[in-house]
């Protein structure tokens, strides 16, 4: 999808002595594990060495402080790369995660704690590019120095975490960079850790100024968090069995590109939810890009009706920004669409590093209402002001920054693909650092296989959605082409594998 331009916007142990034990396990010593064959990046350490050199502008001046981190990171990194699990070892530390959480890891992997770039090292010595970012997480991908040095400046701070009774320099800071990119509407901000808590203070201060109106609309496929609130407005019945629920939760459906009378569907839908609740409807919760629900996005138009008719209706427009945060060219997806002018609260989370709610000055809650202990991690907190930093001044942002370039690069390697394999790639969806596609049929299954397989072949990739299935990926914002062409390539081995191996046609 092509970026709307936005007007006027900004473009632009100890240090571990125990270094044979890695968590009580065993460990061997494998200096070049990160060429190990199997992990399919046999250039691994020229292009770690290149990302060092990350070219990032705006970094404060080389101080005592900060000279001492890099040695400090320096020799973290020599350690890491020395000792690698065997595979006994590493094959038993899989079991026990998997036997202490009461389920199965999703991946068969686990982290070895350092990497580069797009590309992360497993605690097995061999390395997989990560195109799913901890679903969405590291937006500068792994072992970023300057985040790192950022990182352990902050946690020699006074604190590990911060609250909202005592914050720190560090809390002012995210606020204000935030609410820079809100837009000027948006007048206020109350940080926390996680998405769901996020919007959960987003769904009470909309409820109190809305009292008594208790319904909210959420989108066909929505996805909120994994609270008892937000697993009611998250459209997946598996995730909510058992759960007691509330039944104030309308739906609305999403955008659907093959129904040309597709706006007027979903606004007809938004009317008879307001005509058979009169006055009990708070808020409209709007993800522009539907993050579990498929990659899904609508054109502007699309947004504007509903936003329309819910400004004139006199209830919330709450927009959910959990997932695509830093992803779409902007901060907030309202803002690469244009949209800021109908939001009242908008929530963030992930690439953020911890979550946060922005909000009009109308929906200020009354004391009391929203507080917790904990606004973030110091040095989630330093880390969070450092990336949005980073995207204002090293030309991340705007319709012809980094990040549009980059979903560019991106659809254009998929259209290679799909030229290749005409049958086995179908639609595919998504802006900027946030893409998806149907891979053949688009079953769950399908997609599943073809996410382990792609696993196995060096690349991490996730599925997202349902009838159809789709393969996402949230990428690293600095994802290189070179990082993007080994994962494409990875990544085809995978379906071709997939294809070979249940006989469908091609
Ligand atoms: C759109 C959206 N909202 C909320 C959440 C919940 O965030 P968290 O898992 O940090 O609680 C997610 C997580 O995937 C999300 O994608």
């Amino acid at each position: 999808m092509k970026l709307a331009s936005k007007p006027g916007h900004c473009v632009p142990g100890e240090l571990t002595n125990c270094r044979n034990r890695i968590a009580g396990l065993d460990v061997v010593k494998h200096p070049r594990r990160w060429d190990k064959p199997g992990a399919g990046c046999a250039d691994t350490v020229s292009v770690m060495a290149n990302h060092k050199s990350n070219g990032v502008k705006n970094r404060p001046e080389a101080s005592r402080v900060r000279q001492a981190a890099r040695e400090l990171l320096a020799a973290v990194a020599e350690e890491n790369e020395e000792g690698a699990l065997s595979p006994k070892a590493y094959e038993r530390s899989m079991r026990e995660i998997e036997r202490l959480r009461g389920q199965p890891l999703f991946y068969r992997g686990v982290s070895g704690g350092t990497g580069s770039g797009a590309r992360v090292r497993l605690a097995d010595g061999t390395t997989r590019i990560d195109f799913i970012s901890g679903i969405g997480v590291y937006g500068f991908g792994h072992s970023d120095p300057d985040l790192l040095e950022t990182a352990v400046i902050a946690a020699a701070g006074d604190a590990v975490y911060q609250g909202h009774l005592f914050p720190g320099a560090e809390y002012l800071k995210l606020s204000k960079a935030l609410l820079r990119h809100a837009g000027k509407q948006m007048k206020h901000v109350w940080l926390s850790i996680s998405g769901a808590m996020a919007n959960e203070n987003a769904l009470k201060l909309i409820l109190q100024k809305h009292a008594p109106a208790d319904r909210v609309i959420v989108f066909e496929g929505a996805f909120a968090g994994r609270t008892l609130a937000m697993a009611e407005l998250t459209d997946r019945p598996g995730y909510r069995e058992g759960l007691p629920l509330r039944g104030n939760v309308l739906h609305v459906p999403f955008f659907d590109p093959n129904d040309p009378n597709s706006i007027e569907r979903s606004v007809a839908a938004l009317e008879a939810h307001l005509k058979r609740h009169p006055g009990r409807v708070a808020a409209m919760l709007f993800e522009l890009v539907q993050g579990e629900g498929g990659f899904n996005t609508a054109p502007r138009e699309f947004f504007v009706a509903l936003m329309e008719r819910c400004r004139s209706a006199k209830i919330a427009v709450w927009v959910d920004e959990v997932q695509t945060f830093a992803r779409t060219g902007e901060l907030f997806a309202y803002r690469t669409l244009d949209l800021e002018q109908y939001v009242d609260v908008a929530t963030a989370g992930k690439a953020l590093q911890g979550s946060a709610v922005v909000f009009r000055k109308a929906y200020k809650p009354r004391p009391g209402l929203i507080a917790g202990t904990f606004a973030g991690s110091t040095v989630g907190l330093a880390v969070g002001a450092r990336i949005i930093e980073r995207l204002e001044s090293d030309g991340y942002l705007g319709a012809e920054g980094r990040i549009a370039v980059l979903g560019g690069r991106f659809e254009r390697r998929l259209d290679a693909l799909r030229k290749r394999l005409p049958d086995f790639i179908g639609e595919s969806s998504g802006i900027g650092a946030m893409q998806a596609f149907i891979p053949f049929d688009g079953s769950e299954e399908i997609v599943a296989a073809i996410v382990h397989a792609a696993f196995e072949e060096g690349v991490m990739v996730f599925g997202t959605g349902s009838n159809p299935a789709k393969i996402r990926m949230l990428l690293p914002v600095n994802t290189t082409d070179e990082e993007l062409e080994a994962g494409f390539t990875m990544l085809e081995k995978a379906i071709r594998r997939v294809a070979e191996e249940r006989d469908l046609a091609g």
